[in-house]
C-alpha cells in the first residue's frame, strides 16, 4: 500500500529546464522524509507539485490517499504547507494571521483563538502577537508562517526549508514541535539544507540533484554507503593548507575536502589509528603545525558531497542544465574547496 505521500515518475519542465525528471517518493504514514539537494535540485518544485500548487507534466501523485491531479481541492483540505518564503499577511498582527487561517478552515471563533494563543506561545511570538507582521524580523515571520501551517493539524504536512533563517534556539524549538507532531501521527515531508536537521528528524532521506533522486535510505544507510573513516586535520597556518593537502592525498582513498576559512582538511581513509600516526609523522616531517587532528565517521555532509559534488549550503549559481549528466551521482575526483 502506498504511503501518505506517494509520487511516481513526476516530471516538471520549465522551458529547457527539467526541474523534476522522474521523481518517485513513498513516505510511510507517521514518518518524516527529508528531501535534500543542492540549490536548484528540484526540491521546491516537488513540494509544489505534491501540494497542488503546480501541475506536473506527467507522473502520478497521491497524498493522504487522494489523487493530487484528479482531486486537488480534497488534497488541499488534508495538508498543511509552509513554503520556502513565508506567506503571511503583512497588515495583520501575528494573532490575526492565525485567526484568519482558522477561519479559512472553518474553525469556530473561540477554538481559533485558543489555538492561536497556543501557537504564539510555542513559537515564541506571544510578546509580538499584537504587532502587525510587517514589523516582524525575518525569523519571526518564518515562525509565524510555520505556526499558520499548524493551526489545524492536518494528517500530512509539507515544510520547505522550515528552519532557514532561524537562530539556533528557535531551530531547536521547531525540531521539538516537529517531533511532537510526528509522534501524534502526522506524516511530514521536509526539505532542508541543514544536514544535521535531516539527521536529527528524518526517518528516511532522499537526495535529489538535477530533478532526480540520486540516493535514498536512512541517514545511517547513506553514511555506510559513503563508507570508511575520515582523517580530519586543522592546520595552524593557512599557508600550510596546500602542503597538507598534498600529504593527505598520499594517504587518502578519495578526494580531500578543504575548508579554507576554518583551515580544516578532511580525507577518507582506511587504516585507522595506525594510519593516523603515520599522517601525524609525515605532517611533522614537513614542518606543518597542527591545531587538531582526529579520525571520525562520515557525516551526512560527507554523503552529500560525495553524491552531488557540492557541499551543502554552498550557493550554486547554475541551475544544473549545463551539468554533464555523466558525472551525476559519481564520486567527484576534483578537490573540493570553498
Ligand atoms: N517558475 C519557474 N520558472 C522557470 N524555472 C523554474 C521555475 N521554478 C523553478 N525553476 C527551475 O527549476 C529548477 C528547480 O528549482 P527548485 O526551486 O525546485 O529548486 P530547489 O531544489 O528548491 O532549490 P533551492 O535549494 O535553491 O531552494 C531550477 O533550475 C529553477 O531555476
Ligand atoms: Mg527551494
Amino acid at each position: 500500500m502506498p504511503g501518505a505521500i506517494y509520487a511516481e515518475g513526476l516530471v516538471k519542465t520549465f522551458g529547457d529546464v527539467r526541474a523534476l525528471d522522474g521523481v518517485d517518493l513513498d513516505v510511510p504514514e507517521g514518518t518524516v522524509l527529508g528531501l535534500l539537494g543542492p540549490n536548484g535540485a528540484g526540491k521546491t518544485t516537488a513540494v509544489r507539485c505534491l501540494t497542488t500548487l503546480l501541475r506536473p507534466d506527467s507522473g502520478k501523485a497521491v497524498v493522504a490517499g487522494i489523487d493530487v491531479l484528479k482531486h486537488p481541492n480534497e488534497v488541499r483540505r488534508s495538508i498543511g504547507l509552509s513554503g520556502q518564503f513565508a506567506a503571511v499577511d503583512e497588515y495583520l498582527t501575528g494573532r490575526e494571521n492565525l485567526h484568519m487561517v482558522g477561519q479559512l478552515y472553518q474553525m469556530r471563533a473561540k477554538q481559533a483563538k485558543v489555538r492561536a494563543v497556543e501557537l504564539l506561545e510555542q513559537f515564541n511570538l506571544t510578546d509580538a502577537a499584537d504587532r502587525t507582521a510587517k514589523t516582524y524580523s525575518g525569523g519571526m515571520r518564518r515562525r509565524l508562517d510555520l505556526a499558520a501551517a499548524l493551526v489545524v493539524s492536518p494528517p500530512v504536512m509539507f515544510m520547505d526549508e522550515p528552519t532557514t533563517g532561524l537562530d539556533p534556539r528557535n531551530r531547536q524549538q521547531l525540531w521539538e514541535v516537529i517531533k511532537q507532531l510526528v509522534s501524534g501521527g502526522t506524516t511530514l515531508l521536509l526539505t532542508t539544507q541543514y544536514l544535521e536537521e535531516a539527521d536529527h528528524l528524518a526517518h528516511n532521506i532522499c537526495v535529489v540533484d538535477h530533478g532526480r533522486v540520486i540516493a535514498r535510505g536512512t541517514s545511517d544507510q547513506l553514511k555506510a554507503r559513503t563508507g570508511g573513516e575520515r582523517v580530519e586535520v586543522v592546520v595552524q597556518d593557512r599557508e600550510h593548507i596546500a602542503t597538507a593537502t598534498e600529504v593527505l592525498r598520499g594517504f587518502g582513498k578519495g578526494e580531500t575536502t578543504v575548508e579554507e576559512h576554518t583551515r580544516r582538511l578532511t580525507v577518507p581513509v582506511t587504516g585507522g589509528a595506525k594510519l593516523l600516526a603515520e599522517v601525524i609523522r609525515e605532517l611533522d616531517a614537513r614542518g606543518i603545525e597542527i591545531d587538531d587532528i582526529g579520525l571520525r565517521r562520515p557525516t551526512l555532509d560527507d554523503v552529500f558531497l560525495s553524491l552531488t559534488g557540492h557541499l551543502a549550503e554552498q550557493k550554486d549559481e547554475g541551475n544544473g542544465v549545463a551539468a554533464d549528466p555523466d558525472t551525476k551521482g559519481h564520486e567527484n575526483t576534483k578537490e573540493a574547496s570553498r
